[in-house]
């Protein structure tokens, strides 16, 4: 059985008073959601705070990206080290923001999951379509190229060290969510691609949904047989909504 993970990106939102507050909502009402893995991934600068707070909960903590270098000098990155050191066990990579707005190709997106894996943090590997390519029918094909480009790399196994999120990129903040057979159609062709290499690697990868999941469709897309719980923006920033996400794949 895999079990729900339902975790939080709170981009590039929050001070330090309301991450505060978040994070204490969250605690208050995590006990509703005994079965689920939650975890929270909030701006950099607020990772130290948030680790602190959680400490001694269930609670797991994540950062929204990790450089593919280790150390030296790269300006602006963060290293696999330090967000181990500030209490990450999961981070972000490939997110279709950071690979459209700030052109992350699927071979640096592959070189940050390789930098996750050798510090012992959790990939939480983005792929997804965008409107174009699926109206033009192509989604299977770009989700399969952007995995083929960890697998390249990394040897399908290595998936077995992280978690998939699935995103279609016209869903993401957007209010248009897909259908719960639109995402499981996905989700069967990501897990079925997988399976082809490797049966065991894709039965216990859990495959996220993201795109503007919310407590309203949160049951019916958790429900899906391929759907192992969510990645959560705007939804996310809400404790109560949040929870109620979370409450959903419990
Ligand atoms: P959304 O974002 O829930 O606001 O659509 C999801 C994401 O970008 O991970």
């Amino acid at each position: 059985m895999r079990q729900v993970m339902v975790a939080g990106n709170w981009k590039m939102n929050g001070s330090s008073e309301s991450v505060k507050e978040l994070i204490a909502g969250i605690k208050q009402g995590m006990d509703s959601a005994p079965d689920t893995e939650i975890v929270v991934c909030p701006p950099a600068v607020y990772i130290p705070r948030v680790s602190g707070a959680v400490d001694g909960t269930s609670i797991k903590v994540g950062s929204q990206n990790i450089c593919d270098e280790d150390k030296g000098a790269f300006t602006g990155e963060i290293s696999g080290d330090m967000l181990k050191d500030v209490g990450c066990e999961y981070a972000i990579i490939g997110h279709s923001e950071r690979r459209a707005l700030y052109g992350e190709s699927d071979e640096l997106v592959a070189r940050r999951f390789a930098a996750a894996r050798r510090n012992g943090i959790k990939p939480v590997f983005c792929i997804g379509e965008t409107l174009e390519e699926r109206e033009a029918g192509v989604t299977n094909d770009v989700c399969a190229r952007q995995i083929d480009a960890v697998i390249a790399l990394e040897g399908v196994e290595a998936l077995a060290d992280g978690v998939i999120a699935y995103e279609p990129v016209w869903a993401i903040g957007t209010g248009k969510v897909a259908t719960p057979e639109q995402a499981q159609e996905a989700h069967a062709f990501i897990r079925g691609k997988i399976a082809a290499l490797n049966a065991d690697v894709a039965e216990g990868l859990r495959i996220l949904y993201g795109g503007s999941m919310n407590p309203g469709n949160a049951k019916d897309l958790i429900g899906q047989a391929d759907i192992d719980g969510g990645l959560i923006g705007g939804a996310s920033l809400k404790a109560e909504d949040f929870l109620a996400i979370c409450q959903a794949g419990s």
